[in-house]
């Protein structure tokens, strides 16, 4: 018997958290409860419990290692080829958060000129957790030998106790010193300090939703975590990594500890602590010594994001609640309706049959219809992107009917994650009790590949969206070891309600819209059977008994609670709340403790390569939830579960500009809001946002009232508006895609980072760069319809045009200037110096790409500007066929010079020139007095077909005016 699956009632993890004082409370306390009977059992709510824990960072009385701890001592020290090592001896053993380890080695590599390695590791191997080089690229020496002259980091160290010091050679600047503070080095605790100017300016450390700059005050935790976007708490991925921007000396340093542990960085005025709960010490200086370097430098080391095949870049939507394939079939056809482009139509987990990874609902999602549907979009030239969660359902050894072959293999072939004494480790998410991948296992990559490949051949998917892989358990423990048998059965909470929250100046502004549209739209929910789920009889695991590991003596440590209690955003700080334990068991021993930062990472690796075997020429498609340093090789990101208000679409921006930080460049966050009712206002601010973010996608929680672009039509005008300047941009973007890739620079450009000698602009991220040509001031409260912003060096060293009347704009430097921004309209300008290709827009990426192609030329104030295009078929992996194309301009002459043998057979159509000083008397092309256009200071030309119909780029040209 097939047993049908009620629907899970809205659910939103901020309701774990006392949104008031920010803190995480106990579940017990939370309004979790189920509500009324259900056919199925659920998994006990008690079974999500964790144990308490009390933060070492709300801790009073806990220990300070600092002022404890006596450190080490140099015993024995050597000049290598390219570096030093030494023997450090523990001058005191004081085991505060673990036992001490007694004998360390040191050892520092000049890996280049801008590059420096400081290792220490226990001299004794034997019961520590080193991450190893085919898990995380481990940077290397450029050479065996390394002249030092050259070098840009220097160290330095005291023997008694041992501390050191990172200079920059070049400037004497102490980069990096733990001078003062003792080195602390235990089997569960490992702690750095080091020393910071007064007035830092510290990015980067993620995953978390900031601001952009981690002012004295900020804890951060690293730990990946299934939590709905709390403000500060600690998120789905982890980027051990920071940047030290100093304006003192206009330089800039990073610091990558490479290491998968838990990890808690605090932030003070003039200092920075990081602690590791496992593993070693390899940290990597980058010296820069610009902001831009630092990344570039930092990203080839971990891996340079992967290239994204081009039609990425178009619109995608998604939610939670297509419950049936004709619903998802109107919502793409309603997109071609009101004429808004839809490039991606996503599923989440509706398609699935009761939740079960690599199925289809027989009834809602049937075969035969879904086939039909995909040929359509396909013929079409769009795309279909369905989501697989990370766990894998265990199917009830008594219901004959209840089987699950991708669980049978999977478990036949050993790929599961296990219990320390061997058993499998049963977890329980959306479908029941689940099992999760093990991608330490030797098997695995096949059993996954050939799972995504036999789906393959009925749903012909074109990339895939990873969720649930930080990697999230909704019970304590293996709460279905002695459960599995009742599933399948509901998760401990109550989801897809509808929620009653609307975004901050609902009331005011748009409510009467909302509820004259509500009737003639189908909102998703309705269609949903909203079956609670009943209180459950069920026994499970108690979390008292789920570590077999979980014991104090000395010397073993204790897993589960480490003796360190991290902050983690879980109700009870438990690290193994909403988490898969701690002592769940890797094929090869290694404990979930010391890697599960790398769960999703390992993942996403193993479904890019199964997506290459399946497609071996076509570039996979990939966004994931749980990141590490290194994903964006394989994967991009979206930002989570945010909240349908105006501070997460704030929070958007510092959230991607860290994730240009972190190598993963292809970003965005659910649009219009995830949690909560989105409306009209916040939805088409939105809408306009996220057009300038590389990975641009509404998605909406279960419940929700809907809102797809065309629900209000506010929204469908902001749509079309942004989606037609983004479509325009898209050769612009491209090649901004292609730049990351090869060279690890970020799509979206912090105002710091363009203007590193300005002070002012440290921690501006309510405005951004898309590559160093655009700038966008969007509007990020209710109710307004002007926006502040800043425009660095205007009126004296730049020149900045109104996107949409092309005119140069009057700013001042260091002004807060104020932009019109009625509602539907978001500021855009162009950085005099810069030229943009463009493109028309088409309804998709493949129609958009048969256009003409034109460019916008923003003369700076010395009549200069340059720019740069790429182009290729936009999906191959091996790229055969490429075109580079250099755009100058200068002394009133432009010229296009190609190279390459990608064969764009699109004309020229327009040239358009801002900030000409006067009328030319004539302009050319390839030599021909051409017609022109001029007004504003606006010089434009058009009709350009007739002289590039072989391309608009494939004869070098030159304009003149
Ligand atoms: C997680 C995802 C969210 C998705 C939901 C249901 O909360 O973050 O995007 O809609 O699961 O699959």
């Amino acid at each position: 018997m097939q047993l049908k699956r009620a629907f899970f009632q809205a659910f939103a993890w901020s309701s774990l958290f006392d949104l008031v004082s920010g803190a995480p409370v106990s579940s017990k306390n939370s309004s979790s409860s189920q509500t009324s009977a259900s056919a199925l059992p659920s998994v006990a709510d008690w079974a999500t419990w964790g144990v308490a824990q009390v933060p070492n960072v709300l801790n009073a009385t806990a220990a300070d290692a600092n002022s404890l701890a006596k450190g080490y001592r140099v015993v024995k020290s050597h000049y290598t080829q390219n570096g030093l090592e030494a023997k450090l001896k523990l001058i005191n053993e004081t085991n505060i958060y673990g036992y001490d380890f007694d004998s360390l080695t040191l050892k520092v590599e000049y890996q280049s000129d801008n590059r420096l390695n400081v290792h220490i590791e226990p001299t004794d191997l034997s019961d520590v957790y080193v991450l190893p080089e085919h898990l995380a690229f481990k940077p290397k020496a450029e050479s065996e030998f390394y002249s030092f002259s050259n070098a840009d980091l220097v160290f330095t160290y005291e023997k008694d106790p041992f501390t050191f010091t990172i200079l920059r050679a070049s400037s004497g600047e102490e980069l990096f010193s733990t001078a003062g503070n003792p080195l602390v080095f235990s089997n569960q605790f490992i702690q750095l300090n080091t020393s910071l100017p007064l007035n830092h300016t510290i990015t980067g450390l993620g995953e978390s939703i900031h601001g952009f700059v981690q002012e004295p005050g900020s804890v951060k935790t690293l730990f990946a975590n299934d939590a709905g976007d709390p403000i500060d708490g600690n998120i789905y991925g982890t980027h051990p990594f920071y940047i030290d921007q100093r304006y003192d000396t206009n330089t800039t340093h990073g610091v990558y500890w490479r290491t998968s542990a838990a990890q808690e960085v605090i932030i003070e005025e003039e200092a920075l602590t990081w602690r590791a709960l496992s593993g070693v010490v390899d940290l990597y200086f980058f010296s820069g010594p610009t902001v831009k370097e630092v990344i570039s430098q930092y990203v080839h080391e971990i891996g340079l994001p992967g290239f994204q095949p081009y039609w990425s870049l178009g619109y995608h939507q998604c939610r939670w609640g297509y419950s049936t394939i004709q619903e998802l079939d109107e919502v793409v056809k309603t997109f071609k309706k009101f004429e808004i482009p839809l490039e991606t139509i996503w599923s989440d987990i509706d398609y699935m049959d009761s939740y079960k990874d690599f199925t289809t609902d027989p009834h809602r999602y049937p075969a035969k219809e879904f086939k039909k549907f995909l040929d359509t979009i396909h013929d079409d030239h769009q795309h279909y992107v369905p989501i697989v969660d990370a766990a894998i359902y265990v199917p009830n050894p008594n219901n004959a009917s209840d089987n699950y072959t991708v669980f049978e293999s999977g478990n036949s072939s050993e790929t599961f994650l296990r219990n320390p004494d061997g058993s499998l480790y049963i977890g329980a998410v959306w479908p029941g009790y689940t099992v999760f991948p093990d991608f330490f296992a030797n098997s695995t990559q096949e059993w996954w590949t050939e799972s995504f490949a036999e789906w393959y051949k009925t749903i012909e998917f074109d990339g895939i969206w990873l969720d649930m892989n930080e990697v999230s358990s909704f019970c304590v423990g293996s709460c279905g070891s002695e459960n599995y048998t009742q599933n399948p059965v509901h998760p401990p909470f109550v989801v897809g309600s509808s929620p009653t929250s609307y975004p901050e100046g609902f009331s005011k502004s748009n409510k009467t819209e909302y509820h004259s549209i509500e009737s003639s739209i189908s909102a998703s929910s309705a269609s949903v059977a909203k079956t609670a789920s009943s209180s459950s009889t069920a026994t499970s695991t108690s979390s008292a008994t789920l570590d077999s590991k979980n014991t104090l003596e000395t010397g073993v440590g204790n897993i589960n609670y480490p003796p360190y209690a991290i902050y983690n955003w879980q109700g009870n700080y438990d690290i193994a709340t909403h988490d898969v334990s701690p002592n769940a068991t890797h094929a090869d021993g290694t404990l979930e403790y010391d890697v599960h930062n790398l769960y999703g990472y390992t993942q996403t690796n193993a479904t890019y390569n199964a997506l290459l075997e399946i497609q071996p020429n076509k570039r996979p498609f990939i966004i994931t939830r749980s990141t590490f340093a290194g994903s964006g090789q394989w994967a991009g990101h979206w930002g989570g579960d945010n909240n349908a208000d105006w501070q997460w679409m704030y929070f958007s921006i510092p959230q991607a500009l860290s994730f240009g930080i972190f190598g993963i460049p292809f970003f965005g966050v659910d649009t219009c809001g995830f949690n909560g009712n989105s409306d009209s206002e916040l939805c088409s601010r939105w809408t306009q946002l996220s057009s300038f973010f590389p990975f641009y996608r509404n998605h909406n929680v279960l419940g929700a009232i809907s809102q797809e672009p065309y629900v209000w039509s506010d929204v469908t005008e902001a749509a079309k508006t942004s989606i037609g300047i983004r479509y325009s941009l898209l050769p612009y973007y491209y090649t901004l895609l292609q730049e990351a890739h090869t060279t690890g620079l970020p799509i979206l450009r912090a105002l710091s980072w363009q203007f590193p000698e300005d002070r002012s602009l440290r921690a501006a991220d309510r405005q951004f760069f898309v590559g160093d040509a655009l700038i966008v001031t969007p509007v990020l409260e209710p109710l307004v319809d002007t926006v502040k912003g800043v425009f660095p060096g205007s009126g004296e060293t730049e020149v900045y045009y109104d996107w949409y009347t092309q005119e140069a704009q009057d700013f001042e430097a260091g002004f807060n200037e104020t932009l019109d921004a009625p509602l539907g309209h978001i500021p855009l300008h162009v950085r005099g110096g810069h030229i943009l290709p463009l493109q028309e827009p088409g309804y998709t990426i493949h129609d958009s790409r048969k256009n003409p192609f034109s460019l916008i030329v923003a003369l700076d104030l010395d009549g200069y500007a340059s720019g740069k295009l790429y182009l290729d078929d936009g999906e191959s992996v091996n790229i055969t066929e490429s075109l580079y194309v250099d755009f100058i301009a200068e002394g009133h002459s432009l010229t296009s010079a190609a190279y390459g043998n990608f064969n764009a057979s699109q004309p020229l159509a327009n040239i358009t020139i801002l900030g000409v000083d006067s009328k030319p008397s004539n302009v050319t092309f390839l030599g021909e007095e051409i017609d022109f256009s001029f007004a504003n200071n606006t010089l434009l030309v058009t009709d350009l077909e007739d002289y590039t119909t072989g391309g608009a780029f494939a004869e070098e040209f030159v304009l003149t005016w």
